[in-house]
């Protein structure tokens, strides 16, 4: 159960977060904000504005969270204007730098890692008297338990249904920084997608690293699927979509649930990451560029007009011009309706960055613009087609 709430009677204190990365961290950040406001809190409108200032930040490329720390940087300033205010870094690269973070960023009160999201109100309010720093990182297992009911947004909402991620994806930092893949319990889902719909909120995303994995850790015979249909029953509820979808663990009876269940989204994010089967390999990604098209004819032959996405890594160590060709013109073949092109950053702890990043900035960049340049054309000839279905008949 939330904690009970303190009143700041005459003025309540302010707090300002800023997100990086994923949805999972938008999510994450909306509980923060709830926690904060059971204890009567408010939200600032900007920083400064803000009693305390939090950064949600995320490790999973170099680039992201070089942003967090230099935007965190450029805040010394305020905290010498004004020392009162408490800064803390939180999140995916709190935990991956754990006291690093301290030594970067001097000013900063608090780190704090994703599995510790229910304990930061505390934290903050003890810095509050006592200003000693706190680094909180290395317990990756948060407590499932019920969330705030605030909902930043009531159109669209995210409701976590796992947490962390048991792939090892050989290039990805996620389960170093969130843990081992836990399944969030049914009921704790329902109650919070009910409580969300009591709000207005009529339409849900289901989120998770690996939501088609949902249940696995659980062993009381759930599945994404039997999650989907209970979601589906409630009645406010209008509209349901899901990320992310695993190749390896996405079976032809998603594809069935999909179509049978009219309020959901027809809609499949599946990152491929590469079309070469040696790439694929190397990432450890668990299926060969054949089993992809497999499951996208699959999915095809039940939702014919499915709108389907992706991501793709160029420049993985190992790739060669030859690996390139594949995932364009897998890429080509399929027709995706968008693509979230990434180059490679290694990321330490991760596997592959042991490995050589052997394939050079200009060639990622040359990569990169061509898969962008393809992914806009299909993306074009989409539209204009779907448009096209829609016009009335001369
Ligand atoms: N769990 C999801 C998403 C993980 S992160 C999944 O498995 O698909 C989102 C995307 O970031 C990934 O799909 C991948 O394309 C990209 N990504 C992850 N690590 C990366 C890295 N080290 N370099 C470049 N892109 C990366
Ligand atoms: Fe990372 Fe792979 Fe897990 Fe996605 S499935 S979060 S890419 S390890
Ligand atoms: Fe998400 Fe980035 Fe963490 S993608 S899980 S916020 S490393």
């Amino acid at each position: 159960m939330p904690e009970k709430s303190k009143t700041y009677e005459k003025s309540p204190p302010k707090v300002f977060i800023r997100t990086f990365g994923c949805q999972m961290n938008d999510r994450d950040s909306e509980i923060i904000y709830g926690l904060f406001m059971e204890r009567g809190w408010k939200i600032a409108e900007s920083v400064e504005d803000a009693d305390c200032i939090l950064f949600n930040t995320c490790s999973v490329r170099h680039h992201a969270e070089q942003r967090a720390y230099s935007n965190m940087g450029m805040l010394a300033k305020l905290k010498r204007r004004r020392p009162g205010v408490i800064l803390g870094f939180t999140g995916c690269t709190a935990e991956k730098d754990k006291d690093v973070v301290i030594k970067r960023l001097p000013h900063v009160d608090l780190v704090a890692g994703p599995g510790e999201i229910y304990n930061i109100p505390d934290y903050i309010e003890g810095l509050m008297k006592n200003r000693k720093k706190i680094v909180a990182a290395g317990k990756l297992e948060r407590p499932d338990r019920e969330n705030p009911s605030y909902r930043g947004n009531k159109t669209g909402t995210y409701v976590s249904i796992s947490e962390g991620c048991d792939n090892f994806c050989s290039y990805c930092i996620v389960p170093y920084v969130r843990g081992r893949q836990r399944s969030r319990k049914k009921e704790l889902i329902i109650e919070e997608v009910k409580s969300a719909s009591e709000m207005g909120v009529k339409e849900i995303t289901l989120l998770g690293q690996n939501v088609n994995s949902y249940g696995n850790d659980l062993k009381d015979g759930q599945n994404f699927m039997t999650l989907l249909e209970e979601v589906h029953a409630i009645d406010g509820i209008k509209r349901i979509r899901f990320v992310t979808s695993h190749p390896k663990d996405t079976k032809e009876a998603l594809f069935q649930t999909m179509r049978d269940l009219p309020k959901v989204y027809k809609h499949l994010h599946l990152p491929l990451q590469s079309g070469s089967a040696k790439i694929l390999k190397a990432m450890k990604r668990g299926y060969s560029p054949e089993h992809y098209l497999g499951l996208i004819d699959g999915l095809r032959k039940y939702i014919p007009d499915c709108n389907i996405t992706t991501d793709i890594i160029v420049g993985f160590h190992g790739e060669e011009d030859s690996d390139f060709e594949e995932t364009y013109s897998i890429m080509k073949k399929i027709g995706f309706d968008s693509a979230y092109i990434f180059k490679y950053s290694p990321r330490p702890p991760a596997e592959s960055s042991r490995l050589a990043d052997d394939v050079l900035p200009e060639v990622k960049k040359e990569r990169h613009a061509r898969l962008l340049e393809l992914q806009k054309e299909i993306s074009r000839r989409k539209r204009d087609s779907r448009r096209n279905e829609v016009l009335p008949m001369a």
